[in-house]
């Protein structure tokens, strides 16, 4: 055992609280991961002061059990490393006192990480090296993201989301469709015995040869054609569900059989897939990709990854997706990358801050 190889790592960006000590960069020793989504589903969505107050109480417990699981001790750490961006700042702030605290108690280095890079290196947890170039596709419940990646540390912004992200279209859709909290993962899941070709949504910024994303068109076309598009409801309607479409079809979710149901959430799914797989080749193209990566929560999708795979053969580059649980947020990625930094030298001073959005 090489104990200048073994990094702590903290995530506390956005609704969970993971501690990770990763050895080698890749070799994850413990990955602990305390998860607030039961506080946040009665509101939908995540709720930023409820998720500080939950990182405070978490933090000191997920901290022990990382370095207890790990099975070394804090002689053994050679630097700390936590996300510092982006995310939500009372959030980040939490895991960055307690990285700093850590940093200076065990006399080692503190490293910056930015939570949607580290992303895009967990492909490689527990995993064999990613091959470079390579076009990683982030999409996460805040972040939906196109990157030119040269090594771990060193990426290229590409496209990015000009409006909602891909997780956060999952989490809105089905929140319209009340399939309940988190939305991806059940979107996920009634998709496989539904029809995606039951409703023809929208694909957006499919012009040109634009790298960016738009889905919350996407999402207001679910929204009508659940609840009817504004303008066209006849107001006199005598529906005891409510008012009717122009067409006289009543409408509302309540006048939707589960199947029905199933069938919209399938057709938003294949929509938002077919643009983040459209948009995936364009990149890889543009740089000549030996190597396509996905990455955040959003990468957990069974479609999403069925349409990597398909793709990844068309042109001939490896594929590199996260086990699940590297897919969602994790320490591990967070100690991962920050391995790299270390071996570069790129080191934080104890006065370093947390950024809600990424500086350019
Ligand atoms: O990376 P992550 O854990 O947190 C952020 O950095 O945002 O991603 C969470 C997002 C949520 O919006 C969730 O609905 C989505 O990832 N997600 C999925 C799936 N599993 C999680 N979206 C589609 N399909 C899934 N299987
Ligand atoms: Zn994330």
């Amino acid at each position: 055992m090489n104990p200048a190889t073994h990094v702590f790592g903290i995530e506390s960006s956005c609704d969970e609280t993971s501690c990770s000590v990763v050895a080698d960069g890749r070799r994850v020793l413990s990955n602990v991961v305390a998860s607030q989504i039961e506080l946040h589903a009665r509101f939908g969505g995540v709720v930023p002061e409820i998720a500080s107050r939950a990182h405070i109480e978490a933090i000191n417990p997920v901290i022990e059990k990382a370095l207890r699981e790990s099975g070394v001790g804090p002689g053994d750490i050679a630097a700390v490393a936590v996300t510092n961006e982006p995310g939500l700042i009372g959030s980040l702030l939490v895991g960055l006192m307690a990285a700093k605290t850590l940093a200076w108690v065990w006399d080692v280095p503190l490293i910056a990480v930015n939570h949607v890079y580290a992303h895009a290196y967990a492909a490689a947890m527990d995993a064999e090296p990613i091959e470079y170039p390579a076009a990683a596709l982030i999409c996460s419940g805040g972040h939906t993201a196109l990157y030119r990646c040269e090594s771990p540390t060193s990426l290229t912004l590409l496209g990015s989301t000009i409006d909602d992200a891909a997780g956060e279209a999952f989490d809105k859709v089905a929140n319209i469709l009340r399939l309940g909290y988190p939305g991806g993962p059940v979107i996920d899941r009634v998709s496989m015995q539904a029809n995606p070709e039951a409703v023809s949504f929208p694909r957006s910024l499919l012009a040109g040869q634009s790298l960016d994303f738009s889905f919350s068109g996407l999402k207001t076309a679910v929204l009508y054609h659940v609840n009817g598009v504004p303008g066209a409801v006849r107001p006199n309607s005598r529906s005891r569900r409510g008012s009717r479409l122009a067409d006289g079809r009543p409408h509302g979710i309540e006048s939707f059989s589960s199947q029905e149901i199933a069938d919209i959430a399938a057709s938003f799914q294949a929509a938002v897939v077919d643009v983040l797989r459209i948009k995936l080749r364009r990149a890889a193209k543009q740089i000549g990709a030996k190597t396509l990566i996905l990455g955040g929560g959003v990468a957990a999708n069974t479609a999403l990854r069925q349409a990597a795979r398909q793709l990844a053969e068309k042109l001939h580059c490896s594929l590199r997706m996260p086990e699940l649980h590297f897919c969602v947020d994790n320490a591990a990625m967070i100690a991962g990358l920050g391995y790299h930094y270390l071996q570069s030298g790129l080191t934080a001073d104890y006065d370093l801050q947390a950024y809600a959005t990424v500086r350019r």
